[in-house]
């Protein structure tokens, strides 16, 4: 028998494959179930004792040094697709695939760059907001229903830790915690309790704009939003701004672009208006600074806020936003091109 174990070990040792397959034959010759190996196992249990304790040690340095063998083999061997055991280290490696940068930070990206070019800073606040920041600090009295329009998703049972419903958060922070002038722009993710469709989900981003400094006027906003608006839609965009109302600025303006996709002639996109909405904005309130602590007789100042989303979406035609939550391949690889 021990011959017939060196005898094995002897074949195992000097095995050479010349390619995969032969590798597997060696496997299952030697070391399946039905393989030599187990044969000898089999052999081994009707020996007796003593020459069971001699055998024994044989056929496990046999078995290991199979095993041993079989893996170096596996490692060691580079095996290409014709299955040959043979490396060509000239053959050009396998592309890496590029991934796309998302949309939404390509605008965010862009947004963030074309108001830097006007002095503006990026700063950041907490998702995770109180009452205070959100809400008090920016004008919206108790129970006002002001609040009822950014439909809250509350954390603390007293109402006052929430999610943040808008940017405008990060303002009153930037007004409470830093003296003027301010020029800051802050994106970011907010937070309302919608019902998810293709035009509204319960998590978006925003970028809202804040400007403080002496003499600031109004005809400053709409510079400043027409600059915007060119750079990001095209060098024959125009803007148009329609009063609105938000608690934190007085007055208020929700600001249009002429379409891009037609011209301004109308389309179903504008739907047959010419226009398309993209953000809010206006001077920031007095109440708002002097709640800050900032003399509102010496310092003035604009605001703006506008939907990351809603931008995309506009300057590309997608018409569905829940598009930017799929993650399906298909559509972020059409951006890929984008920078
Ligand atoms: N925070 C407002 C919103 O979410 C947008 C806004 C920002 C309006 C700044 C005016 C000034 O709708």
């Amino acid at each position: 028998m021990i011959e017939k174990i060196n005898k094995i070990l002897s074949e195992v040792q000097e095995f050479n494959p010349k390619d995969i397959q032969e590798i597997e034959v060696f496997r299952i010759e030697y070391l399946s179930k039905k393989g030599k190996i187990s044969a000898l196992f089999d052999e081994f249990r009707n020996l007796d004792a003593e020459q069971k304790r001699e055998v024994g040690v044989k056929i496990n340095i046999l078995k290991q040094t199979a095993t041993e063998k079989l893996n170096q083999l596996k490692e060691q061997l580079f095996v290409d697709n014709t299955g040959k055991v043979d490396i060509d280290l000239t053959r050009p490696s396998e592309a890496i695939k590029l991934g796309a940068r998302h949309p939404l930070s390509v605008v965010h990206n862009q947004i963030i760059e074309i108001f830097t070019k006007l002095g503006f800073s990026v700063s950041d606040g907490p998702e995770i907001e109180d009452d205070n920041h959100n809400f008090a600090l920016l004008n919206f009295p108790e129970h006002h229903p002001a609040r009822d329009m950014q439909d809250t998703f509350f954390i603390s049972e007293d109402m006052n830790v929430l999610l943040r419903t808008h940017t405008s958060s990060v303002q009153a922070h930037e007004m409470t915690e830093q003296k003027p002038p301010i020029r800051s722009l802050s994106p970011g993710r907010v937070y309302r309790n919608e019902a998810i469709s293709a035009r509204a989900h319960c998590l978006f981003h925003q970028v809202e704009g804040l400007y403080i400094d002496k003499n600031v006027s109004f005809a400053d906003l709409k510079q400043t939003l027409e600059i915007f608006a060119k750079e990001m839609f095209g060098e024959h965009t125009k803007i148009r701004l329609r009063p609105s109302y938000f608690p934190f600025t007085e007055p208020s303006a929700e600001v249009d672009v002429s379409c891009s996709l037609c011209g301004g002639k109308g389309c179903t996109v504008c739907k047959y208006t010419g226009w398309l909405e993209i953000l809010g904005c206006g001077m920031v309130d007095p109440n708002v600074l002097e709640a800050s602590g900032i003399n509102s007789k010496i310092w003035s100042g604009f605001a703006f806020g506008m939907g990351i989303e809603r931008i995309t979406m506009l300057k590309y035609g997608i018409k569905d936003l829940r598009l930017f939550f799929e993650n399906d391949i298909r559509f972020l690889n059409q951006f890929i091109s984008a920078i």
